[in-house]
């Protein structure tokens, strides 16, 4: 009776939420129950200190007192460019009013990527390896994405992953397993707002809270990012080329996103892919690689992911070369935190191609060569239930010994 009762309050208390691990909550393969509200204490504490997510960053957070430092040392230098909108609203007709020269590089207007402005980075378009792909997927954490991560855990492949700062707050255990399993985490801003309508307050908020809470969650701080929908001018690549970020836009999109939003049919999808694929054949890429657009955003696009794997790899050199775009440019250190490394191209290739098939298990483990630990084929394993077991028959027979 006893050993019954203590197995059973054991179980309970070990499998309730609150002590849900990373491992245990990527064992999860219901939609449902990885999107459920799962306490994590250290964001949980924290939140006060956070922009709400879901709505443009307003300002600084009061207390924030290395925030308000790092931005009273830029701003007097922010290039003197009004802002295109308000919260994430483009003013009425700007494309008309603007402008036609482009003085202020707005990628949204005429996709300029080279800044008019001296001292500022060009934006990242395409890796400059042949035939190869620069592989990266926007605003997850998507919390249900484990059938997604799993698959390309099967497959050996890491890719760059694009957070929204309020999907991390929401799912940090998610953006926990996207570092645990090797992807490349950038900043993909705190609210998913078109930048060139904020406020330079705004703009540093909504990339500044997003790395304070990936460096929180993951551990680490991310060196890149990519705006949402592009929009991108020369006062918005300011402030994030001072806050240390790269730039990653793209030249390919699949158009994912828009079927979810009910604006494009998955035909077109297909097609965009095709196209890819096709300027791989035709040479397209043969001195220099590809960017492609694809999202996290949700099943439709994750799924799609998934099932256009097989096409991509066949189509860039079988497979070893889809690569986290950090990895085209040899960035092994992707983080400002230096003890955690990645593969430089060659590794990565090399590892992959000792793969085989690419199934996983094999040959190297490219992306995850964090100085200290596990690799990806750890995350997607659940130890908590034999582990619980164990416990509530230890300690069910440590008290009827008693
Ligand atoms: C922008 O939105 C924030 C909330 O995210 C709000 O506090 C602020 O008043 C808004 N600003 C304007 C100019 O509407
Ligand atoms: C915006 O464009 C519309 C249609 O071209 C025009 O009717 C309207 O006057 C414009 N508004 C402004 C503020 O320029
Ligand atoms: C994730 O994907 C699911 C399934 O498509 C969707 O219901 C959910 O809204 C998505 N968003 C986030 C933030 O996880
Ligand atoms: C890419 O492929 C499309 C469709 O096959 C073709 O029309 C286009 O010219 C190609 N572009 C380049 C740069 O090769
Ligand atoms: C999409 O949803 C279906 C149905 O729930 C599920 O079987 C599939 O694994 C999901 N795909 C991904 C990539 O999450
Ligand atoms: C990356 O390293 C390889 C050699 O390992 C070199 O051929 C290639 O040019 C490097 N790429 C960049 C962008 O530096
Ligand atoms: C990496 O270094 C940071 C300090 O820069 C430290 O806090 C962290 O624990 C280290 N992580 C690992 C996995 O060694
Ligand atoms: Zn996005």
């Amino acid at each position: 009776m006893r050993t019954i009762l203590f197995l059973s309050l054991a179980a309970l208390l070990l499998g309730s939420r609150a002590d849900m691990t990373e491992a245990e909550e990527a064992a999860l393969t219901d939609p449902t129950a990885e999107c459920a509200y799962i306490p994590y204490p250290p964001v949980d504490n924290v939140v006060s200190s956070f922009p709400p997510t879901g709505t443009p960053v307003a300002a600084i957070m009061p207390n924030d007192a290395a925030g308000q430092a790092t931005y009273d040392q830029m701003k007097a230098n922010i290039p003197n460019i009004v802002p295109k909108g308000v919260n994430g609203t483009f003013t009425v007709n700007i494309s008309k009013t603007y402008d036609p020269t482009d003085p202020d590089c707005w990628w949204t207007y005429s996709l300029c990527t080279t800044p008019k402005l001296a001292g500022l980075n060009p934006d990242i378009v395409a890796v400059p390896e042949p035939r190869t792909l620069g592989y990266g997927f926007d605003d997850g954490p998507n919390c249900s994405h484990n059938a997604f991560y799993d698959y390309l855990t099967s497959q050996n492949q890491k890719a760059t992953m694009f957070f929204i700062g309020g999907n991390v707050m929401n799912h940090p255990l998610q953006a926990i397993r996207a570092v645990q399993d090797g992807h490349e985490i950038c900043v993909h801003t705190w609210s998913h707002r078109p930048l060139t309508t904020l406020t330079n307050e705004q703009v540093f908020g909504e990339l500044w809270y997003t790395i304070q809470l990936i460096k929180l969650v993951t551990g680490y701080t991310p060196t890149c990012w990519r705006p949402p929908t592009g929009d991108v001018d020369d006062r918005v690549r300011y402030i994030a080329q001072q806050l240390g970020l790269v730039n990653i836009l793209w030249k390919y999109d699949a158009d994912d996103w828009m079927v979810s939003a009910g604006e494009y049919t998955p035909a077109q999808v297909d097609a965009n892919y095709a196209y890819l694929i096709a300027n791989v054949s035709a040479g397209t890429f043969d001195t220099v690689g590809a960017i492609m657009l694809t999202h996290e955003l949700d099943n439709y696009t994750m799924q799609t992911a998934v099932e256009k794997y097989p096409l991509l790899a066949a189509a860039f050199d079988v497979r070893y070369h889809i690569v986290p775009v950090g990895v085209a440019y040899n960035k092994t250190q992707p983080y400002v935190e230096t003890n955690y490394t990645q593969p430089n191209f060659e590794q990565y290739v090399a590892a992959r191609t000792g793969s085989g098939s690419g199934s996983s298990g094999a040959g190297g483990n490219p992306g995850s060569q964090s100085t200290s630990k596990t690799t990806g084929t750890s995350a997607g394993v659940s130890l908590w239930p034999p582990f619980a077991i164990v416990l509530a028959l230890l300690a069910g027979s440590f008290m009827i010994w008693l």
